[in-house]
């Protein structure tokens, strides 16, 4: 039986086209510049992002720290979301690899809390470390896959400039978010100083993401890299992917959206209480009360029938959808779900 997989937007596989444009991708070395794939990858994700230029890296955890490494020193502050995927789930890279203290913002709404932005902003005196960057997210995993508007997301940057801050986005996803609202990236990208997109998300590459900049911090960032481990030689293979998912599957992210839309109201109709995301994106995320092991029953349960998805925190469940799901495929889970969710109930 086929198994349908919506534990991440990660776990898709290339398909035959994308497989093919690997295949033929012309390659060389990229640590000497001389990979002509990744050279029209970087050119390619820069225009689309309104930025100077950019570099390919194998991960957006290597995105994230890469450009943080490049924005701040050893000892100098950078403003993060309590529930940001870099603070929550990158294993502390900043401050194990760069000694840059997490200064922590409630973004429980999906960016950090202006408030506490202020509260950092503060004196130079020899007690305080210095806010050197603020971090922004979006679309914002753990708050539900949601996307902030182009407006808000504006407004959050533009005061982090007035306080002298500089500003990185974790773009993930920001394909999904510019998709949302029915914008060019552009809206988001050209806000912030910096931003690294994830190709191995919605995109269905099969790894990588670009950190896209002006020139300088670029050259700069390209150093880190190396710094890390992250220079690669032939990387042209893997790149051919990425460049393929930025020309052909970046429009498609809407019937994801649309798929999460149908797979939330069919469990919400079911009487499943489904976290509103205000403007949906690819992610659903649900609530039951099944008391003890009741979450592992219900995992295990649907994945005995073929469907799989997470457990994010006790009673808190995370459904993804992607490239490899069937509007059919969401019918089918929201059903097995229902189902199990209902038998765990009458047996716990
Ligand atoms: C918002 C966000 N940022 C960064 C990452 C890290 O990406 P990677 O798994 O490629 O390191 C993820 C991964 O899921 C993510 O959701």
């Amino acid at each position: 039986m086929t198994i349908i997989d919506l534990k991440s937007d990660t776990v898709t596989r290339p398909g035959e086209e994308m497989r093919k444009a690997m295949y033929q991708a012309e390659v060389g070395d990229d640590v000497y510049g001389e990979d002509p794939t990744v050279n029209t990858l970087e050119r390619k994700a820069a225009e689309m992002t309104g930025k100077e230029d950019a570099l390919f890296v194998v991960s957006g955890t290597m995105g994230n720290l890469v450009s943080l490494l490049t924005h701040c020193r050893a000892g100098e502050g950078a403003i993060l979301g309590s529930k940001s995927h870099i603070y929550f789930y990158e294993a502390g890279g900043l401050s194990a690899l760069g000694g840059i203290l997490p200064l922590i913002a409630d973004d429980s709404d999906g960016l950090p809390s202006m408030d506490q932005v202020s509260h950092w902003d503060r004196p130079s005196n020899v007690h305080f470390v210095p806010a050197r960057l603020l971090c922004l997210e979006n679309t914002h995993n753990k708050c539900g896959g949601i996307a902030i508007s182009p407006d808000r997301f504006a407004k959050a940057a533009e005061m982090a400039r007035e306080k002298g801050m500089l500003t990185h986005l974790d773009g993930a996803r920001v394909f999904n978010a510019a998709i949302a609202f029915g914008v060019d990236v552009r809206e988001y990208t050209t806000r912030v100083d910096s931003v690294q997109l994830c190709l191995s998300k919605g995109l269905g590459a099969p790894v990588g993401s670009l950190i896209c900049s002006d020139s300088d911090f670029i050259s700069r960032a390209r150093y880190w890299r190396k710094r890390v481990g992250g220079g690669m030689r032939q990387a042209g293979i893997i790149a051919a992917a990425g460049l393929y998912a930025l020309e052909n599957n970046i429009e498609r992210l809407e019937e994801d959206h649309q798929n999460a839309g149908l797979l939330s109201t069919l469990l919400a109709e079911g009487g499943i209480e489904v976290e509103s995301n205000g403007t949906g994106t690819n992610m659903v995320f649900f609530r039951v009360h099944l008391g003890d092991g009741g979450d592992d029953d219900l995992l295990e349960r649907c994945a005995e029938r073929s469907v799989q998805f997470n457990k994010v925190e006790p009673g808190r469940f995370r459904l993804v959808t992607h490239i490899d799901v069937t509007r059919d495929q969401v019918r089918q889970a929201a059903e097995v779900i229902l189902e199990e969710v209902e038998a765990c109930r009458s047996s716990h």
